[in-house]
Parts: C-alpha cells; sequence; structure tokens
C-alpha cells in the first residue's frame, strides 16, 4: 500500500458538497450534452476538473485578501508582488495578466506572425490555440519516452534536443520567434523536466538567437521533482532550483492559478526592455494598467503570499506524495496510468483501457461520462475531443498520440478519503469496462472544442 503523506496543514473552513444519485446524474449530464464542463459545480462530488484556480487558500492569504491595495496605479500590492516575482523568477520585468492565457495572447501578439513556428516539448491547448489564433504553428518535439504511458523515465517532459536542432535547421531561424518548453508537461502527463534538458534546450535556443520562454504554471512541483530525481540538486531548496531553471530563459508565461496557490491570476516576465515596451501597450489594450495588468490589489498581494507558499518544502513533499498515492492506488486497481504518477494529476491511459472504443469514437470522453455517472466524478478528457486537429497542410485529422483522461488534484482541498472513495469508483468501472460504448460530437466549435462541443453516446447496433 503507497504511503499517503500527512497534510502539513489543519482545516479551518469547510465548504459542503451535495450528494446526488446515479439516476440523478444520468439526468444532469444528459441535460449538459455529456459534457462536463457545462455541468454545475454543485452537482459533482468530487470535482477533478482542473488543478487550475482551485487551490484552497491559506489563512495568511486570506489575511492578505484584506491588506490589498485597490488603487489603480503603483499600488502597494503590486510592488509586493514584484519583489517575489524578482526574487523567485528573477526576470528584469514583468506584467500581471488575469491568468496564464492572457499573458500567452499577449506574446503571441507581440511576436508572432502568421506562418511562423513555435517549438515546445508540449504546448498546453491555450498556448497552441493562441499560436493558432494569430496564424502560428505549435510544434511538440518532446521525447519518445513521454508518448510512452508505461516508461518510468524519471524526466517524460523533457524536450528532445536532436529533434529541436533538426526542426530549427528545416524551418529556418528566421521562422521562429520564439521557441518555448512547459515545465511540469500538462498535456502529456503532468510529466517533469529535468535540469539538464532545460539548459540544453537553453543552449540551443541560443545558439540560433532565438527567445527562450518557459510556460511555468507548475514550476515548482518541477523543482521538486529535480530535488527528488537529478543528481546534485538533493541539497538544493526549491527556490534556489528554481532561480537556476529560470536564469537559462528569456522569459516566461504563468498562470498563477497553479503553483501560485491562488484562484485567478497570471504574469509574463522578460529580460528584453523593447519587448516589455511593447508588452505593456498590449496589456494596456486587453487587461489593464501595468500595474494591476487585469487583477485587483487583493489578488496580487494573495500572489504574492502563495508563490512563497508554493515554494515550501513541506507543501512539496506532501503534494507529491499525494498525487503518487493516488495514481500507484489507481494501478494496484488494475487501472492503466501514465506512469510514474505526475505532479499536479493523474492521467489515465483511456486508450488502452478501453480497447474496443476507437480514437474517433472518444474512449477519453466515454471514461469521463461514465465516472460522473458511476461516482459524481468530474475529470477532463485530453485526448482526441481537446488535442485532435486537421493538418494544415493535407486536411487529414491528427489525432493525439494518447486517449487520456486527466484525474486533476486541486492544491489542498482533498484528503485521503476522497481519493479512496475515487479508486473503488474506478476499480468498479473497471470490472465491467467492456460495456462502455464510444462517443460521438454533436455540436463543436472551431477551437478548444472540448469546453463547449455536446456529445451523445453511440446507441448500441
Ligand atoms: C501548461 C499550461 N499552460 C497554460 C495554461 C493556461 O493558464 P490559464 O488557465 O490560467 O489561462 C494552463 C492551464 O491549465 C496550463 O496547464
Amino acid at each position: 500500500m503507497p504511503i499517503y503523506p500527512i497534510e502539513p496543514f489543519r482545516i479551518k473552513a469547510i465548504e459542503s458538497t451535495r450528494q446526488t444519485t446515479k439516476e440523478e446524474r444520468e439526468q444532469l449530464l444528459e441535460k449538459a450534452g455529456y459534457n462536463l464542463f457545462k455541468l454545475r459545480a454543485e452537482d459533482v462530488m468530487i470535482d477533478l476538473l482542473t488543478d487550475s484556480g482551485t487551490a484552497a487558500m491559506s489563512d495568511n492569504q486570506w489575511a492578505g485578501i484584506m491588506l490589498g491595495d485597490e488603487s489603480y496605479a503603483g499600488a502597494k500590492s503590486f510592488y509586493n508582488l514584484k519583489e517575489v516575482i524578482s526574487t523567485i523568477f528573477g526576470f528584469r520585468h514583468f506584467v500581471p495578466t488575469h491568468q496564464g492565457r492572457a499573458a500567452e495572447n499577449i506574446l503571441c501578439n507581440v511576436l508572432l506572425e502568421s506562418g511562423e513556428s513555435i517549438p515546445s516539448n508540449m504546448h498546453f491547448d491555450t498556448t497552441g490555440a493562441n499560436i493558432r489564433a494569430v496564424g502560428g504553428r505549435p510544434i511538440d518535439l518532446l521525447i519518445d519516452e513521454g508518448n510512452d504511458p508505461k516508461s518510468r523515465h524519471p524526466f517524460k517532459g523533457n524536450l528532445d534536443i536532436e529533434k529541436l536542432r533538426q526542426f530549427i535547421e528545416a524551418t529556418g531561424k528566421e521562422n521562429i520567434p520564439f521557441g518555448m518548453i512547459t515545465i511540469t508537461n500538462n498535456a502529456g502527463g503532468g510529466q517533469p523536466v529535468s535540469m539538464a534538458n532545460i539548459k540544453a534546450v537553453s543552449e540551443v535556443y541560443h545558439e540560433y538567437s532565438i527567445p527562450f520562454f518557459i510556460d511555468a504554471c507548475r514550476y515548482a512541483e518541477n523543482a521538486y521533482f529535480i530535488k527528488l530525481r537529478e543528481e546534485g540538486y538533493a541539497n538544493r531548496t526549491p527556490l534556489e532550483i528554481a532561480q537556476e531553471m529560470f536564469s537559462y530563459a528569456d522569459g516566461c508565461t504563468m498562470s498563477a492559478k497553479k503553483d501560485g496557490l491562488v484562484n485567478i491570476g497570471g504574469f509574463l516576465c522578460m529580460n528584453d526592455d523593447n519587448l516589455f515596451e511593447s508588452v505593456q501597450q498590449e496589456l494596456i489594450l486587453r487587461e489593464g494598467f501595468p500595474t494591476y495588468g487585469g487583477l485587483a490589489g487583493r489578488d496580487l498581494e494573495a500572489l504574492a503570499r502563495g508563490l512563497w507558499e508554493g515554494l515550501d518544502e513541506r507543501y512539496l513533499d506532501y503534494r507529491l506524495a499525494q498525487t503518487a498515492y493516488f495514481g500507484e492506488s489507481l494501478i494496484e486497481a488494475g487501472i492503466p496510468i501514465v506512469e510514474p504518477p505526475g505532479g499536479h494529476a493523474i492521467y489515465i491511459d483511456a486508450g488502452s483501457f478501453l480497447p474496443h472504443i476507437p480514437a474517433d469514437q472518444f474512449p477519453g470522453q466515454a471514461l469521463s461520462i461514465e465516472m460522473y455517472i458511476a461516482g459524481g466524478i468530474r475529470t477532463v478528457e485530453l485526448g482526441s475531443v481537446a488535442f485532435a486537429y486537421p493538418d494544415p497542410d493535407t486536411g487529414e485529422i491528427k489525432h493525439p498520440p494518447l486517449e487520456l483522461v486527466r484525474l486533476a488534484i486541486p492544491r489542498r482541498v482533498y484528503t485521503r478519503s476522497h481519493f479512496d472513495y475515487v479508486i473503488a469508483v474506478m476499480a468498479d468501472i473497471a470490472a465491467r469496462k467492456s460495456t462502455l460504448r464510444g462517443i460521438e460530437i454533436v455540436t463543436q466549435p472551431e477551437l478548444l472544442r472540448h469546453f463547449t462541443a455536446t456529445f451523445k453516446i453511440i446507441a448500441e447496433s
């Protein structure tokens, strides 16, 4: 039995959840067009839809909310946050944004032209969509082990250096306005990237004079994986490791709704003075004045405190051990997951769990639907619903390598009995999995279809 870690906190305020019956959930989901995003949260018993913006804030952060300075320009809370970001991330400039995708949007609008490409280990959906929205091409160059759900490579989020070099040579550095890496790799299992890989990626980008931006959402979890798994880092603090990671980059995009331990917020950092000028103009147009960038002063204050709490060793130790307990227990119950367990989520390999459902009948969506009906558990499909796109050259539908269902773990929210309940529900589904049926799309938008598409369960023939 894997070890469940002791929470490094006790509970001061609680939020009640509502019990529902299977019959009720069947009706609710049908009404929601079988899209779990369209359910009311109060109809969900355990919400593993996302770890984004769902953290429980600490008493220290709530105290910060009262102290937030709501001045339009030059608020004290902005300067508090600036100091924290400058210490941890070390870039010369930063602007707050309302969340991570706003930082991506600004970066893409300022630096990217139609037809250009942005390489990364693996872009998350919002990053890919922001690149496509201005006519660019998001390019994923993950190491092969990252696409093998059974590989226990310690850093499955690594970017393949050889593929990167070949891609730059083939595309031409003039067609690559910046390069990225996502830490940890959310779209590929929440897997970490090693320090050696971040450094090597940085060296290749810089050899070709390509600016290097880190998608930093889960940088603290990535830093702790480096401490646990990479030689030479066992005695370094998460802060020191984070500082080294960012020292290799020219900037970062950040959704603070993850390792910032806040419910809303993000930022964009950079070293380049000219870029900062353009970013500020874009920010004023889209988000707000550069000292608040779409956030309230109280949000800035909560984030300044949350960033420190997110780097706390006891917290990170508990966080990664909790995810490991959940993942290893699911494996024991016969559920195939992306191994080893990542930082913020467990990803069920729905493609191999439901081999009788082909990719174009969305096995991940089928499993997500069943988890809600059977147990009131909300998850998200990260397979062909989220990531299958027509190839821009051939028009042919490209399916992602894995059909995953993500069970994201909100920070400091759920305890062991919640996880044990999910494990029991999954064991029950495993026992009758051959009865699950494929899914058909009824309606869908052009971009980011998993948020709003509607579905139906394919009738038995
Ligand atoms: C790796 C990664 N990048 C970017 C984003 C976008 O952040 P936000 O949801 O704050 O816009 C997310 C959100 O889940 C993410 O996981």
